[in-house]
């Protein structure tokens, strides 16, 4: 039978992007780990294509108490503020253990606070202080291969090439539902189970679902309907961020990032008439306003018709001087020169582009799921960033939460499931059933996917209208009755991947329904309403197989946070 194909260890961590990486390294100090990734080990993940950099509070002129008020009000206050304070308190220290294991972040010795040399830090949006530490515009990949580094020098058995496509759970004796392991598919279809005390997902956002975005081609949200599939409880699904500046062309290249670095180097925005038009939207922040509010003042400039030809608007660098370009913005430089583009001398074209997702699995500061045995870091987890997500503050969420998912994960007690219950059996058998589905579906793979992915870019955007979100959910559901094929047992994980995909839609678009407010990423144009985010009578929205709807928590604003 399937289940005689079994690996066993102590945590099982899936996903093995900035979040995996740094939860492996931290549970393998408790125990025996495996870092599961669908793609090549550290190389697959969206934390290698994070540009800009990473939010800490170094300088002595800085505080937490500052950090903690930007990223409350620029997550419209939806934020968990238990969780806010651990990302503000603990980014630093875990800034310092990247920096001692060999991180090469860029530094500066003339800034005011500091004495001597220290990591240079630069602006980003809705940001007080420049709090944005950064290695030129390639910070993700100069994390990424340090934290490669400690894996490989680990204790950690490495796996890869393998898709998790569902959690195994068993009943415990008093009822309770707890994780006990995963199946896996191979590349060449071949399932594997694995048995472990412990499992942490942290296989990051899931912008695969738009048409256009800057995630890695894994980001297709598995972890979220993974997690929903065995019973975990989801957040705020309807808070998807829209990065402001995405590539425009060439076609391949649409919404690929074109970091946030760019306007905190200095560039501006500008309409086709040549207007800095944030000073009507945000005259006080300008370029640097929040990501919500620059994302929308772009696709209006575009809607109103003062976007460029291609479909964008123009930021433009040209005025910094090829020197800081250079030096600080190499990657954009490089890129845009392979698309025919100068920037040191003609400005890029950007539009908005899907590019983080704020909502995803419930967790404690512990960074437990709602369901035993399941721990969650890094994007697929909800409530840290509120209704939107402050520039810088991802990459520190990865490297906090990830060493408090190991931790966490790693003190589990030792609790090896038996593989040939009728509970366990049974669910190896439905994953049979399903590949079967998948040998002899008729539908093709590719096309599902396209149609998912225009409904999703086209209805349920930047703006949103209970009438687009109804076309939207009305057009997933009649995809999730098609019968996706798969011409070979190569082709099962990405049948079970598309199926991951519809149900994340669905959950993004019923979060979207619900939600009868606008307020940060999430803007309904359909809702009059007469209060602010910070007077919201809403609180999260919660979905779950087993518990489904709003929860009108208006207290949410009031508990634990300290604004002035
Ligand atoms: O624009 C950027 O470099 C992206 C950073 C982030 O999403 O945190």
């Amino acid at each position: 039978m399937l289940a005689d194909n079994v690996t066993d260890c102590h945590v099982l961590v899936v996903g093995s992007g900035g979040a995996g990486c740094r939860a492996a390294v931290e549970a393998s100090k408790y125990g025996d780990v495996i870092l599961l990734s669908r793609s090549v080990t550290g190389k697959g993940g969206c934390t290698t294509m994070a540009e800009g950099g990473y939010n800490a509070v170094l300088n002595p002129k800085d505080s937490c108490s500052s950090h903690f008020e930007d990223t409350i009000r620029g997550g419209a206050y939806l934020n968990d503020r238990e969780l806010v304070k651990i990302l503000v308190e603990e980014a630093p220290e875990r800034f310092a253990d990247l920096m001692n294991w060999g991180a090469v972040f860029d530094l500066s010795c003339d800034c005011d606070g500091f004495e001597g040399t220290h990591p240079a830090q630069r602006h980003f949006g809705g940001q007080k202080f420049n709090r944005t530490c950064y290695s030129g515009d390639r910070t993700g990949h100069e994390i990424m291969a340090t934290l490669m580094e400690k894996v490989r020098g680990g204790d950690i058995r490495v796996i890869q090439e393998v898709t998790v496509i569902d959690l195994l759970t068993e009943t415990l004796s008093g009822g309770e539902v707890r994780v006990c392991g995963a199946v896996g598919l191979d590349r060449d279809g071949n399932m594997t189970v694995f048995r472990c005390d412990a499992v942490v997902l942290a296989t990051g956002g899931t912008g695969q679902i738009y048409d256009v975005c800057t995630n890695c081609a894994t980001g297709n949200g598995q972890g979220y309907a993974i997690g929903y599939r065995a019973g975990a409880e989801l957040i705020d699904m309807e808070m998807v961020q829209f990065h402001p500046t995405g590539a425009v062309y060439p076609y391949d290249a649409r919404g690929r990032l074109i970091t946030e670095a760019v306007r905190g180097e200095g560039g501006y925005l500008k309409n086709s008439r040549g207007e800095r038009f944030m000073a009507k939207y945000d005259p006080e922040r300008m370029e640097l306003s929040t990501r919500d509010v620059v994302a929308r003042s772009i696709a209006t400039e575009i809607m109103e018709g003062r976007g460029t030809d291609k479909g964008g608007v123009y930021l433009d660098v040209t005025h910094l001087g090829a020197d800081v370009i250079e030096e600080r913005l190499p990657m954009m430089l490089a890129q845009f020169l392979n698309f025919g583009v100068d920037i040191r001398k003609e400005p890029m074209e950007v539009a908005p582009t899907a590019h983080h997702m704020m909502g995803g699995l419930r967790i404690t500061p512990e960074c437990k799921t709602t369901i035993k045995g399941l721990f969650a870091c890094g994007e697929v987890t909800g409530g840290i960033h509120g209704a939107n997500r402050l520039g810088g503050n991802s990459l520190a969420d990865t490297q906090v939460f990830g060493k408090r998912a190991g931790e966490f994960a790693g003190k589990s007690v030792m609790h090896r499931a038996l593989m040939n219950t009728p509970e366990i059996v049974g669910q190896l058998a439905a994953e049979e059933l399903r590949f079967n589905k998948f040998l002899n579906g008729h539908d093709s793979v590719a096309e599902i996917k396209e149609r998912l992915r225009k409904t999703m870019w086209e209805n349920v955007g930047i703006f949103r209208t209970r009438e687009e979100l109804e076309t939207a959910l009305a057009e997933i559901e009649e995809l999730s009755e098609m019968s996706p094929k798969a011409d070979s047992p190569a082709v099962l994980a990405e049948c079970c991947v598309l199926e991951d995909m519809l149900t994340v839609a669905a959950l993004v678009v019923r979060g979207a329904l619900l939600r009868e407010e606008s307020r940060g990423a999430h803007v309904r144009k359909d809702i009059v309403q007469d209060w602010t985010p910070e007077t919201s009578p809403y609180g999260h929205t919660y979905q779950s197989i087993y518990r489904e709807g709003i929860e009108r928590i208006g207290a949410e604003n009031e508990d634990g946070g300290d604004l002035q």
